[in-house]
Order: C-alpha cells, then structure tokens, then sequence
C-alpha cells in the first residue's frame, strides 16, 4: 500500500540524506560562513556548482556583493563545528566562524577565505544567481581545488580517509550510504 497523503511542503525530505558542505565567503577580515545541504554540481565543463542559499542568510548578502566563495568539504570529524555554522547566522554572531572553532586562511585565487581544518576546498567564482523560490542558487565556477594530499585518489579523495557528512534533519551520519554504495567492478 502507498499513501499520497502527504505535505507537499515537505517533498524536498525524500530527497535527504543530503551531503553538506560549508560555503565560506567575504574576506579575511570580513567573513561569512554557512552549512548547505542543498548543493549540486551544474556542468563537468566548465566546472560549475550550484550553492542554494535562502535569501534571509547572512551569507547570501555577503557572497552577492563579493562575488566569490569557497566550498569547504568537512570530515566527519567536525560535525559540531559544521552544525555550529549552520545554525548560528553571522548577524547575530560577528565571530561565527572563530566560535565554532575553525580557521580562516587565505584561498590561491579568490578573496573569499577557505577553512583550513577542511581538507577539500573548491574555490569558486560567482557566475549568476537565479531564483528558484524561497532558495536563490549561487552558480559558482570552480577555478581552483586544494586537496590534503593524505587522502587524495586517482579519482578524487579516498572515502575511507574522508567521511564525508549527510544532514537529515537533526541527524547527521557518515555512513548514510554505506550499504548502497556501489564498486563499478560490481555494478557491470
Ligand atoms: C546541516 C545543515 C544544512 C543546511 N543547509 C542549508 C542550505 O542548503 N541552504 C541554506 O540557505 N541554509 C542551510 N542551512 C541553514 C544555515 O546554515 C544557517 O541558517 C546559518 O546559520 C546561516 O548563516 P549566516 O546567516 O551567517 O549566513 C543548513 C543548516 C544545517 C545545520
């Protein structure tokens, strides 16, 4: 049996758990940061990502008049760090970023600063900002990736060295996928 009475208000939970990342933004002496759940990548070709950031959020203010940000992949390891800035907003708290016990330093290409405690960082120019109804998403060109070499692959990064986090309201988890995930070797 199958119910469709369901909120439609809530459809965007089907779609969770959700990998979260931290958009940091601004400057080093005027910085902004923010946990998303709600990123994707756009196009391998230009490298392009998609950042959904909800129009009240300090950061938006800051990434739109900057024009950069950096996607900050965190380990499991700071989770508390990571939930810190996903709930406290820079307006309310000047100093955020240094409360929730991370580490500003400066990007290779871009003014927005990136975190040194995560061990991906994806620096991204803004290209365009699109309205997609109570989120905007922030259409960022990746022009430059820093990878701790320790956990490096041939593909990208070893998800035994870097367990990603997912977000499922109130829950986060590292192994969200652990039982789905698929080799290609197995998969043929
Ligand atoms: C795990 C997690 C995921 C979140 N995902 C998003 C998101 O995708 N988009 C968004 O606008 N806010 C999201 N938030 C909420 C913001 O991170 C939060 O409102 C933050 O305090 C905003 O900071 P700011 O006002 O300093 O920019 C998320 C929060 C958490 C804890």
């Amino acid at each position: 049996m199958k119910t469709s009475e369901i909120d439609l208000k809530i459809a965007y939970r089907f779609l969770y758990p959700r990998f979260t990342i931290i958009i940091s933004s601004g400057s080093l002496s005027k910085p902004s940061a923010l946990a998303i759940a709600w990123s994707t990548p756009l196009s391998a070709n230009p490298p392009l990502i998609g950042a959904l950031i909800a129009s009240k959020r300090y950061s938006h203010e800051i990434i739109r008049k900057t024009g950069s940000f950096v996607v900050n992949i965190p380990n499991f390891d700071l989770v508390k760090e990571t939930h810190y800035v996903g709930r406290i907003s820079g307006r309310e708290e000047p100093n955020k970023i240094e409360k929730a016990g991370f580490t500003l330093e400066p990007s290779n290409k871009i003014t927005a600063p990136r975190i040194m405690e995560c061990k991906i960082n994806l620096e991204c120019n803004l290209v365009d900002i699109i309205n997609t109804g109570d989120h905007d998403m922030f259409i960022g060109e990746i022009i430059d990736i820093a990878v701790d070499t320790s956990i490096q692959d041939d593909w990208s990064y070893d998800l035994s060295k870097h367990q990603a986090i997912y977000w499922r309201q109130s829950k986060f988890s590292s192994d969200a996928y652990k039982l789905n995930v698929i080799n290609e070797e197995d998969s043929s």
